[in-house]
């Protein structure tokens, strides 16, 4: 099982994880972590913050002194650089609708309104982000791809018919990682920054070549999907996650036929994303998710003073306008991090070798359901 555990606020010294579970034998690419640390800041509709912050991975533990992990657990931090030069604390007592301010606050009793973003802040993704490409890093070593890409901001959309690695590679030059109609999304942010406004939208996620099989349906709790879901659900904003595809109302149009082809076993589409009965089946993992407008809004929301009780507006403060980029991103390497958790609960093992050969034993034992 690989878990992730995080210490931090958005303001604090800084970022803390320990990533725990990663077999022996890994080798770490810092390189590759750090490009998907700068790939989460980047982007049109970000805030002022994200070009004060460099986010780099310090690893502490775990790693050898070839960046190979060891099997013991990852500790690895990233600073916040914003609050050297600003060690002014937020202070605020007028909740924003949409924030964990209200809610936040009553359950703690905080009279400083602001607390609860200190920890429920996009800064804190960046966590999500590093100790995801390591979770990536290792999937990769079973073949497993993880994509990503922004389908739609506002009213815009975009979708690629073709969605081949090239497509996802192109996907990474986009500066809103879309895979097109990017002048028409950007205007979607420009006009939202002049209302003085946010704007949300949609990501889409794609885990390629998982084998069938991970994920289990004997306790809702290990079903791929559920695991999936709470997983994108839980990143900032996410207020709704799909697995294949929703609205396709008819059975026999809905679901995938089987067919023999040449001694192979296919699938003639792939409406049910990869996952059936909680458990992969080797097709694409395709899951979307909604990306609510973020609550810090420039004009201002009806709120109240909670001081006082006097009706007011929300207050401002230094935010982002759109962050549908970062939040697909984000949750792209939370899916990486259910995926390799599954692939190591199913295959076992402390070190890579020991999983490598039990997954290799058990795609040669199952062979005979697709192959004949
Ligand atoms: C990468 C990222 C960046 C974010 N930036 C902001 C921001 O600048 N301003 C803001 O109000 N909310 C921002 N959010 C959203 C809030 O964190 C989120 O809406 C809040 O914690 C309430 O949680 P909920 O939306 O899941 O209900 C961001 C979220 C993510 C994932």
């Amino acid at each position: 099982m690989i878990e992730l555990i995080t210490a931090g606020e958005s303001h604090g010294k800084g970022l803390f994880g320990i990533l725990r579970g990663i077999p022996c034998g890994l080798k770490i690419d810092t390189d590759f972590v750090n490009g998907m640390l700068a790939l989460r800041q980047r982007g049109f509709g970000r805030g002022e913050r994200m070009k004060i912050e460099k986010d780099r991975i310090n690893i502490v533990s775990g790693i050898d002194e070839n960046g190979v992990s060891t099997g013991s657990p990852i500790g690895f931090f990233i600073d916040n650089i914003d609050t050297k030069l600003n060690a002014t604390k937020r202070s605020f007592t007028v909740p924003r609708p949409g924030h964990a301010d209200f809610a936040g606050s009553v359950k703690y009793n905080f009279k400083n309104l602001a607390m609860p973003s200190e920890r429920t802040s996009g800064r804190l993704s960046a966590l999500d982000v590093a100790a995801g490409s390591i979770a990536a890093l290792f999937l990769r070593e079973f073949g497993v791809k993880v994509y990503f890409a922004v389908e739609c901001i506002g009213k815009t959309c975009a979708f690629a018919k073709d969605l081949s690695e090239d497509t996802f590679e192109k996907v990474l030059s986009s500066d809103i990682l879309a895979m097109g109609k990017e002048a028409e999304m950007k205007a979607e942010i420009e006009n939202a920054v002049k209302s003085e406004d946010t704007i949300g939208g949609r990501g889409l996620a794609i885990v390629r070549n998982l084998p069938a099989g991970l994920g289990d349906y004997n306790d809702w709790r290990n079903r791929a999907d559920g695991l999936v879901a709470q997983a994108v659900m839980s990143v900032g904003t996410v207020k709704s996650v799909s697995i294949g595809e929703s609205g396709i109302t008819s059975g026999a149009i809905y679901h995938d036929p089987f067919e023999m082809k040449n001694g192979t076993l296919k699938r003639l589409s792939n409406n049910a994303g990869g996952i059936e009965g909680g458990i992969t089946n080797g097709e694409d993992v395709v899951v979307r998710f909604f990306s609510k407008p973020i609550p810090t809004v420039r004009r201002g929301i009806p709120s109240v003073d909670i001081k006082n009780g006097k009706n007011t507006r929300s207050v401002y403060v230094r935010s982002d306008t759109c962050v549908v980029p970062a939040v697909t991103l984000v949750s792209a390497m939370r899916i990486a991090l259910v995926f390799a958790s599954l692939l190591t609960e199913k295959f076992g093992g402390e070190t890579m070798s020991d999983i490598r050969a039990s997954f290799n034993n058990y795609i040669n034992s199952r062979r005979a359901f697709w192959q004949k």
